[in-house]
Order: C-alpha cells, then sequence, then structure tokens
C-alpha cells in the first residue's frame, strides 16, 4: 500500500471499516499537528504504512460485527504493541476478537448520550470531571469487556462504553470523540495521540509545502504540466503551489469556460493567475458547446454525464492544440476525493452523485503513463485553505465556497438554457454579495441559489406576473459528508429576499431550504 506520509514523520493509522466519520478521525488528529492516514480496514498487517506509526484507531461501520461480510481486521495487528484505540465498530471489534461479548439489545442509541468515566484512566485524563455528553451511533452493544480489560466508561443504562487494557496497549470507547457534538472529544482523541502514543506533532503546512516543492522539483524535472483551473479554492492552490516550485515557463494553466460559471469568475480566475505571476493561461470559452449538449436534457445523471464527457472532450482537444501531450498532469484531487471514489484508500463509498473529476478516462490513461501529480491528495480542505494562506493567496480566494464540477447546471432544475444560467448568475451573486455585506459569508460552509422548474403566481404594480421560484441554499458543514442547514435570521431572510424580486423581475418568489445532509444532499441535483 502506498503511503501519502512525507517521509519520517509520526503518524497514527486510521483502519477504515466504512463508516460515516472515518474521515472526520483523520482530520481531528492532523487538527492537533499529527500527521494521520487511512487505510482499508481489512488490510494484512505487511500491507500496511506502519513506518513513522505511533498508534491504531480502528474506525466504525455500517456492518454488526455478527453481519455476513463484516470486516475483519488482521489479528496481528493487535500483538505489535502499537497502542490501537477503537471507536463504535473498533470497540466492539476488539470486544468480539478478544472474547468479549457484543450484543444486540434490540434498540439503537443515536445522539447524544450521558457517560461516566474513570479519570485514572490516561484516555480519559484531559477530561475535566467525571461524566460528560458524548455522541453515539450504535446499535449493537459491548455486554461485557474481554479477560484483562477493565471497563473504564459506562453508558446511563450501566453498559460498557469504554474499556482499556494498559498492558496490552489498546483502548476502545463506545462513542464518537471525533463528532464536534461529543464534548471534550478533542481531548479525548489528543490523550490518544499525545499521552499515549506519544506521536510528536510534526504536521504543519509549512511542513507540507517545503517537503512538496522538492518533491515537485524531482518529479517535474524540466518538463512541462498543464493544469485545469476550475475557479475553485483546490486548482488554484495546485497553480500557486507549481508556481512556487517551478519556473514559470514549464506551466501551463487551462480554464475551461462552460457557460456554468458563476457571474465574473472567468475574469476573476484569469486576474489572479496573473498576479499569482502564471505566463501561460488558455481560457477557451466552450459554453456553446455545453448549452447545445444540455439542449432538451432535463435528467440529472443525464447532464452530469453530458458535462463530465464534454469537458473531457474539449480538454483532450486543448491539450492536443496545445502540443504538450507528453506533459504531466497536474490535479486538485483532494484526500477526502480520493477515499469517496475508492482510490486507494479506506473503504468504498456508495456513489451518490458521479463527480467526473476523479474518474475521466483521459487522466486515467495519463495515469497509467505515470503523468498525474496530484499534489493535495493528501490533504483536507481545511489545510489546502490554509496551505493557500501559507502561498499567498488572497483571502477571497482561498475562503471561497466551493463550487461543483457541472457548475450552474445542476443548480437550474430542468432544462439548461443560457438565458436561465444568466438568471441564475445575477441571483447568486446578489446572494452572496449580501452575505458577504453582512458578514455571513465566511460562516457558512457553501451558499447559493436554485433556479426552480415552476413557475408562481405573483402581482407586480397591478399586473399579475408568473415568475420564477428560486431557492437558497445556506449549510454549515466541515466537510461536505454531513450538513446542517445554516440558520440565517429571519429579517437577513426577508430583505435579501425582496432585494432578489425587487432587483430581478422575472423571479417572483423566494423560498430558503430548510433540508440537512442527510437527507438531503447539499446540491438539489
Ligand atoms: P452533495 O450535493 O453530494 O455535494 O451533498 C457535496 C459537495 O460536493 C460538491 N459537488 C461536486 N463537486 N463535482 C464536484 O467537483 C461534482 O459533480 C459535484 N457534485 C457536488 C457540492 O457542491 C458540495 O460541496
Amino acid at each position: 500500500m502506498q503511503s501519502r506520509a512525507p517521509a519520517a514523520v509520526d503518524k497514527i493509522l486510521v483502519l477504515d471499516f466504512g463508516g460515516q466519520s472515518t474521515q472526520l478521525i483523520g482530520r481531528r488528529i492532523r487538527q492537533l499537528g499529527i500527521f494521520s492516514e487511512i487505510v482499508p480496514g481489512d488490510a494484512r498487517l505487511e500491507e500496511l504504512p506502519l513506518q513513522g506509526t505511533r498508534g491504531i484507531v480502528l474506525s466504525g461501520s455500517g456492518y454488526s460485527v455478527y453481519e455476513d461480510g463484516a470486516p475483519e481486521v488482521d489479528r496481528r495487528i493487535y500483538e505489535q504493541g502499537i497502542p490501537i484505540l477503537g471507536i463504535c465498530y473498533g470497540f466492539q471489534r476488539i470486544s468480539k476478537d478478544l472474547g468479549g461479548s457484543v450484543e444486540s439489545l434490540g434498540r439503537k442509541e443515536f445522539g447524544r448520550a450521558r457517560v461516566t468515566v474513570d479519570g485514572r484512566s490516561a484516555l480519559f485524563g484531559r477530561v475535566p470531571g467525571s461524566s460528560f455528553v458524548s455522541w453515539m451511533s450504535h446499535g449493537d452493544s459491548v455486554t461485557s469487556a474481554p479477560a484483562g480489560f477493565d471497563v473504564i466508561g459506562k453508558s446511563e443504562s450501566g453498559l460498557p462504553a469504554a474499556f482499556a487494557s494498559e498492558s496490552r496497549r489498546m483502548w476502545g470507547v463506545q462513542f464518537h470523540p471525533e463528532v464536534s457534538h461529543c464534548e471534550y472529544g478533542m481531548e479525548i482523541l489528543e490523550a490518544f495521540a499525545v499521552d499515549i502514543c506519544s506521536a510528536r506533532r510534526e504536521w504543519s503546512m509549512q511542513r507540507f509545502l517545503s517537503d512538496e516543492r522538492e518533491l515537485l522539483v524531482k518529479r517535474i524535472g524540466k518538463r512541462r504540466v498543464v493544469l485545469l483551473i476550475s475557479g475553485g479554492v483546490d486548482s488554484c492552490v495546485v497553480a500557486a503551489l507549481l508556481l512556487r516550485s517551478l519556473p514559470p515557463d514549464q506551466i501551463h494553466l487551462m480554464y475551461i469556460d462552460t457557460g456554468l460559471m458563476r457571474q465574473d469568475e472567468s475574469a476573476e480566475v484569469r486576474e489572479s493567475l496573473s498576479t499569482l505571476g502564471a505566463r501561460h493561461v488558455h481560457v477557451i470559452d466552450a459554453s456553446r458547446r455545453f448549452y447545445a449538449g444540455l439542449a432538451g436534457v432535463t435528467d440529472p445523471e443525464q447532464k452530469r454525464r453530458i458535462i463530465g464527457d464534454l469537458f473531457i472532450r474539449v480538454q483532450q482537444e486543448e491539450i492536443a492544440k496545445l502540443g504538450v501531450e507528453d506533459s504531466f498532469l497536474a490535479q486538485g484531487t483532494l484526500y477526502t476525493d480520493l477515499i469517496e471514489s475508492g482510490r486507494g484508500v479506506g473503504k468504498k463509498a456508495h456513489v451518490i452523485k458521479t463527480h467526473h473529476n476523479v474518474r475521466s478516462p483521459l487522466v486515467e490513461a495519463v495515469r497509467e503513463r505515470g503523468m498525474v501529480v496530484e499534489p493535495l491528495s493528501s490533504l483536507y480542505k481545511d489545510e489546502v485553505r490554509a496551505l493557500g494562506l501559507e502561498l499567498g493567496l488572497p483571502k477571497s480566494i482561498v475562503g471561497r465556497h466551493p463550487f461543483p464540477g457541472p457548475g450552474l447546471a445542476v443548480r437550474i432544475l430542468g432544462e439548461v438554457t443560457p438565458e436561465k444560467c444568466d438568471l441564475l448568475r445575477r441571483a447568486d451573486q446578489l446572494f452572496i454579495s449580501e452575505l458577504r455585506a453582512r458578514g455571513l459569508y465566511d460562516k457558512i460552509w457553501q451558499a447559493f441559489c436554485v433556479l426552480l422548474p415552476i413557475r408562481s403566481v405573483g402581482v407586480s404594480g397591478d399586473m399579475r406576473r408568473y415568475g420564477h421560484v428560486l431557492a437558497l441554499r445556506a449549510v454549515a458543514s466541515l466537510d461536505a459528508i454531513t450538513a446542517d442547514v445554516y440558520s440565517m435570521s429571519m429579517s437577513d431572510l426577508l430583505e435579501i429576499s425582496s432585494l432578489i424580486t425587487n432587483r430581478i423581475p422575472e423571479i417572483g418568489r423566494v423560498v430558503y431550504d430548510l433540508s440537512s445532509k442527510p437527507p438531503a444532499t447539499i446540491e438539489w441535483e
């Protein structure tokens, strides 16, 4: 298994059994300044990148330990003397594997739950007091700990909520310390990583930057590298990183305007790239081809496929035109993209929407030739933002909300037309500039407008109008895997709504989306 760890850095390995919050475990540990790496939970001992590993976390899972196909851990991992922390399924896995008992008591526990813990245990050494509100999400329960393990935490029903065997260097918790709703969750992870594992805090964006620059120079040498810029944060950070590491003449930045971009996006991208010192910026206006391809199409997945295929075709043609086929291809792929697409790390996640950035056949062909560089592929989004700042990118770019590859097409329900794109662009710009003016933009993970495929009756002056319906969406999230509705004040909403209907007469009605993810997704399509 290829490790993404920088050489000679202490790390915590996270064995992924497919739990919803596995990525969060990795991220939280990195927030402590300690490198973490996610690997498949059922990996064999010899496959694990153990160099520098100071501790191992066994993640949660959607499986019950008794279910057919439940992921197993290579039990030799238990015997290595490396401290292990089992979380939820990981806790139950340890219990079952080492002779404790796990039972289904016929009730699921989900959400906040108070636990009482033994403060003398190293795992709870940073928790003040002896009880706190944890976060649970489980069907099965550990009903007795394996022999040699002490119960160091109990739930309100008296069941083991945490156990430990100091001599075997193993700990386990039923709750999820990585979830932000868990009180003292960070302190518990810190106690494990720092106090128990003695992992050194060697992970920072300065360190990453100096290592990565050296790697890029070594790998790319004097060859050329083509980077597709999308207008989003990730590709801008890759551009800045390349420009900081290699001579600008080697770097070709390509930006395909699909006609599905936000207002003024193309101009802003061009300007920020030239500020970064880019010499070769190729802006390709392909909007007509995209509009033609999307004409008459209403099915969301079909739209995504058309856009993805067309994007790849245009990209291929343009790269051929540049005559740089033998160049490296740089991508802004993040760690979460890899985990979600199941490429090389962790368990394969369920594909809910086709994200085309990871699966393009062109990219795969270039990858086979060993010519793809993905310098952000070990980073989480918040780390990419920190790296961007480290590279001197302005806050306005680094703090930009994420924008999906298929752009406005997935925010126009029903057929996409140039007129609807223009209308949505105007509304979206108004919404976003109002959020900025009200100091809300940076508090929100992602905000945007959605144009609905229905009309509704309204009045304008004495006239009856049949206007468009616009939905406003604003969510709070840490990583887009789950998201909560951003709780905007009613007065902000009312003012923004009247501003939109006053300034854009085609819009007759504005609604606010009150759906969290799950069950909804962030985008509407
Ligand atoms: P959903 O809608 O699945 O979105 O909750 C999660 C995050 O991913 C973004 N998104 C995409 N990004 N290509 C991308 O690069 C896509 O096809 C795509 N679809 C959704 C979305 O904006 C949110 O941040």
